[in-house]
């Protein structure tokens, strides 16, 4: 289909012969005489492109103008003048002309200013469109998502990241555009090697393809985030421009994962302790009775006396772990009673003092006063801040020294009970198995201690968290739900 054009002049003959050239230029050409009459066929026809002569009676072209672009400023209007007028042309660019022809007007001419006209038009068109792209973009990426996004160009400079993404990291939006996304992501100095994990933009940088994979990154506290990361190439002209890259924060789902995995190990390891522990209990009693009987028949200078003890002692040992591992799977429902905190921590202190002096640590307390009376079952938190205790000393080198400190979160109504010590600290690949059961790294260990303490804690409604480092230590928090306990002061 042909454009539409309106042409408008008062004189015939001018208007027949730009009447022609514009149909040469391939244009359907309406026509009118002075501005009132332009306006109707405007109104009729809606061209994009008006072409007017300014000395017109009724209407002049200048007036038209402004009636054309108040009503539809993105009409084209072109400007035809004699000499004489060319101040009135100029004045008219301002009001929004397009351009404005001096008569006489050749087809040249004509053809000229309509391919000026023409490059106007596709200029405002692609402004416009990419106002709207931003708009949407705008909208899409920062209100719409609720993943993270970052824009991130082929040498790996960030180049727009979302207000989602923003709100979880330690930097301010200045910060971080234009740099690398491995420095944000990762604190590396140079792109990841994808040896640990692949990296899903060096993927689709390489296939051109989208990409996917699973990182561990770092959150504004240092804390662990799981992301389920996809990538996707924008080209331009063939190559890659930028890739889109979607950040989804699945750490809950991990962790939830995890915990399943580990709840459905415990009750495992629950059912099959609770069977052999049984059936090992008898012989094993037997054979410590008859091992004891033996070296009372023998008398102390036998030389089998000290083979006997031995046989004794380990036989010991062994219904030590099968009473934890009975302990473990009696999953026994709490005795629940008002205690004050400190008093408990106080008591496990005690239990701690012979252990603790034998490897000369120290034990120090930091109780918090106040704390509102806790309703717990006094004996399986005393167990579990035993296990914290026994495994702080023994992380600890002489001469370190065990915290307990106690105090009280007012804002959600728990206890916490703060375990630190200054030992070997564990390794993170660690963090995630101490409580397992029948995880150790020790030679003696039965790897029971964490897991018996957690199920504990949890018996409680409770919560333990664990950071470490392997040059300041540990630290244990036990967190547990007050209930409807009064105050002990
Ligand atoms: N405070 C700590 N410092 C360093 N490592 C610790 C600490 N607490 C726990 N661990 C690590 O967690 C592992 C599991 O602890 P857990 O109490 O379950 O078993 P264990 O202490 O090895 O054995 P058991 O409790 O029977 O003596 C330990 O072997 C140790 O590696
Ligand atoms: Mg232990």
């Amino acid at each position: 289909m042909k454009e539409k054009i309106l042409l408008v002049d008062n004189n015939e003959n001018i208007r027949k012969d730009i009447s022609n050239s514009l149909d040469r230029l391939g244009y359907h050409v309406y026509t009118a005489q002075n501005g009132e009459e332009a306006l109707a066929v405007f109104k009729e026809v809606n061209p994009p492109v008006v072409i007017t002569d300014i000395r017109m009676p009724v209407m002049n072209g200048i007036e038209l103008l402004r009636r054309i672009k108040s009503q539809s400023p993105d009409t084209e209007v072109i400007i035809i003048t004699a000499h004489g007028n060319v101040d009135f042309a100029i004045r008219s660019l301002k009001d929004g002309a397009t351009d404005f022809l001096l008569k006489p007007i050749s087809y040249e001419v004509l053809e000229t200013a309509f391919r000026r006209v023409h490059e106007r038009i596709e200029m405002r068109r692609r402004a416009r469109e990419s106002a709207e792209n931003r708009a949407m973009y705008d909208t899409a990426v920062n209100n719409l998502i609720q993943e993270d996004v970052m824009v991130i160009a082929p040498d790996y400079r960030i180049l727009e990241v979302n207000d989602t993404f923003l709100k979880k990291l330690p930097y301010d939006r200045e910060e971080i555009i234009g740099r690398h996304c491995y420095e944000i992501s990762h604190q590396r100095r140079t792109p990841c090697d994808g040896e640990e994990e692949l990296c899903p933009l060096k993927d689709t940088l390489l296939s051109g393809k989208p990409s996917k994979s699973t990182h561990v990154h770092r959150g504004k506290d240092n804390q662990e985030i799981y992301h389920a990361i996809s990538t996707y190439p924008i080209f331009k002209d063939g190559e890659i421009k930028s890739v889109i890259e979607i950040l989804r924060d699945v750490t809950k789902d991990i962790h939830l994962h995890k915990e399943m995995l580990r709840q459905q190990k415990m009750i495992s390891v629950g059912r099959l302790a609770a069977g052999v522990a049984h059936e090992i209990n008898n012989p094993l009693t037997t054979i410590l009775t008859t091992a004891m009987l033996m070296q009372e028949d023998l008398g102390q200078d036998d030389p089998d006396y000290l083979e006997l003890k031995t046989i004794a002692d380990e036989a010991i040992r062994c219904r030590k772990i099968i009473s934890s591992l009975l302990n473990f799977a009696r999953q026994s429902r709490p005795v629940i009673d008002e205690h004050d905190i400190n008093d408990i921590v106080q008591d496990s202190i005690v239990l701690l003092r012979k252990q603790a002096a034998f490897k000369d640590v120290t034990l120090e307390s930091k109780f918090e006063a106040g704390i509102p009376i806790a309703r717990v079952d006094k004996a399986q938190i005393q167990q579990s801040l035993v296990n914290l205790g026994l495994n702080a000393i023994d992380a600890i080198e002489p001469g370190g020294e065990v915290i307990f400190e106690t105090r009280f979160s007012s804002a959600d109504s728990y206890v916490e009970v703060v375990v630190s010590d200054n030992g070997k600290g564990i390794p993170r690949e660690h963090l995630d198995k101490i409580f397992d059961p029948f995880f150790t790294t020790k030679e003696v260990g039965t790897g029971l201690g964490m897991s018996i303490t957690l199920g504990l804690i949890k018996q409680h409604k409770g919560t333990i968290h664990v950071e470490s480092s392997t040059e300041k230590g540990t630290t244990f928090t036990v967190r547990l739900p007050v209930g409807s306990g009064k105050s002990n002061e």
